[in-house]
């Protein structure tokens, strides 16, 4: 495994982060994988308690009245529900067992969200129920709510409408400003079987100055919708928080230099391909900026303009609320030599990395710890990841990791902050493989303990 251009295989470290360090250097993962017997994920709830106060302490800075609400999707550890209900912060969900989740975990559904199209009757009952909050995508969506809510015992249902993002018209989420002044109407026909909250939007992407601008517009069409009676006093911006994995320097090098050799069967890859590891506003950092802009066509600030007509700002992070929340770790099995790079199998599969199963890559580096520790060492040993599986297209990483050392089974390879949409979302017992553990990491002093984030069924 050497390679006569092996100093030219570009690299992609995440961000340093001690924590995560702290918790490689401390033995305890070369446990859990020998308990498991497989990969499993990692889970570190403190970081999502400083994620959230991190946004609220943006909200509080810019004087602004909001709401945090976590998106589920996101991730399905139960344990961010527990971190929601104890800081009574919001969830965003789009399912009915998303719904169930939240209330099963404590969360009120009064702090619910009901987001994504089309939403079943189930979903609808249930939230009308629970006193959820809900985006209503489309007009025969709000002509279904109506009807259950004035059928129903329960009243009223609170709802938002969705805007269809103007500069984003291919979207099919939301509706056009023609289907939203009707649906104002069907609102005010509709009385005290609808409490019109006000309007959401969700847009691609992770630029703030388009936030800043549909925002702006919103909050006209909540003085609009106000005129004609409704409550509209508060906004949904959605999520599309940037997570900042990598340093500038690390990202721009990388993306000048990857080329097809790099990676396993000389797959290739284009910049757009991946998501932006680097991103220079980040978190609740985005939020800040997004109040301090001054939407279009206007001359105060997002955060001026909320405070002037009473609007409430409501946000649905789900990767930025999860940053530095966990980690994604997998046993070496076996290595072979190919063509002066190896090939590592590890004992799990790309469905624990979502980002392969979108013609994507997830880029950040795992960190290769064998039993005596972390590698470190200034040698080179690149080497593709490959899953468990009979596929050939089940890589973990495609790409030839620079590792300081030759990885050997029985070593672990660790993804760094897999939290955010990468865990769970397309994984499935294939080949009867037992899905991922989860392992939540509560500090206790100093050392890390671990529990299951969900108790085995009995
Ligand atoms: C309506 C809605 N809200 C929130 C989110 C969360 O986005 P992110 O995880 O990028 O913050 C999504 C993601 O698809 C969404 O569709």
């Amino acid at each position: 495994m050497t390679d006569p251009h092996a100093t030219t295989v570009p690299t992609l470290p995440a961000r340093t982060d001690p924590d995560t360090d702290r918790i490689l250097d401390s033995g305890l993962l070369h446990e859990l994988s020998y308990a498991f017997g497989g990969p499993f994920h990692f889970l570190l709830p403190h970081r999502f308690d400083a994620n959230l106060a991190a946004f609220r302490a943006a909200l509080g800075d810019a004087g602004t009245e909001g709401r945090v609400y976590y998106a589920k999707k996101a991730n399905k550890a139960a344990v961010w529900m527990e971190r929601c209900a104890a800081h009574q912060a919001g969830v965003d969900v789009a399912s009915a067992g998303e719904l169930r989740e939240a209330l099963g975990h404590g969360v009120r559904g009064e702090h619910i969200v009901v987001t994504g199209p089309a939403k079943s009757d189930e979903l609808l009952r249930l939230a009308l129920l629970q006193g959820c909050l809900i985006a209503v995508d489309a007009l025969d969506e709000l002509d279904l709510l109506i009807t259950l809510a004035l059928t129903g015992t329960v009243r009223p249902a609170r709802l938002l409408l969705r805007r269809l993002p103007p500069a984003q018209p291919h979207s099919r989420f939301g509706m056009t400003a023609a289907e939203l002044d009707t649906a104002l109407d069907r609102c005010v026909d509709a009385g005290d079987a609808v409490r019109m909250e006000g309007f959401s939007f969700h847009l691609s992407g992770y630029a703030t100055q388009p936030r800043a601008d549909l925002a702006g517009a919103l909050v006209e069409l909540c003085r609009k919708a106000r005129v004609k009676g409704l409550q509209a006093d508060r906004i949904s911006i959605g999520g599309g928080f940037a997570v900042d994995y990598s340093s500038a320097e690390h990202w721009h090098t990388f993306l000048a230099a990857q080329r097809p050799e790099h990676y396993h069967a000389h797959k290739t890859f284009h910049s757009g391909d991946f998501y932006p590891y680097h991103s220079p506003v980040a978190g609740a950092d985005a939020l800040r900026t997004i109040l301090a802009t001054v939407p279009e066509g206007g001359q105060d600030t997002l955060a001026a303009r909320l405070k002037d007509t009473g609007t409430l700002l409501m946000m649905e992070p789900g990767r930025a609320l999860l940053d530095g929340a966990g980690s994604t770790v997998f046993r070496v099995q076996g290595v072979k030599d190919r063509d002066g790079y190896g090939i590592v199998t590890v004992d799990g599969t790309s469905l624990s990395l979502s980002e392969q199963w979108f013609a994507s890559e997830y880029l950040p580096e795992p960190q290769l710890v064998t039993p005596a520790g972390r590698a470190r060492g200034g040698a080179v040993h690149p080497a593709c990841v490959g899953g468990a599986s009979c596929l050939e297209s089940d890589l973990v990483t495609w790409r030839k990791i620079p590792f300081p050392a030759r990885p050997a089974a029985g070593d672990l390879l660790v993804y760094p902050n897999t939290a955010g949409y990468q865990m769970d979302s397309n994984e499935s017992p294939f080949h009867d493989l037992p899905l991922p553990a989860k392992v939540v990491l509560d500090r206790s002093g100093g050392r890390p303990r671990w529990r299951l984030d969900r108790r085995p069924a009995c």
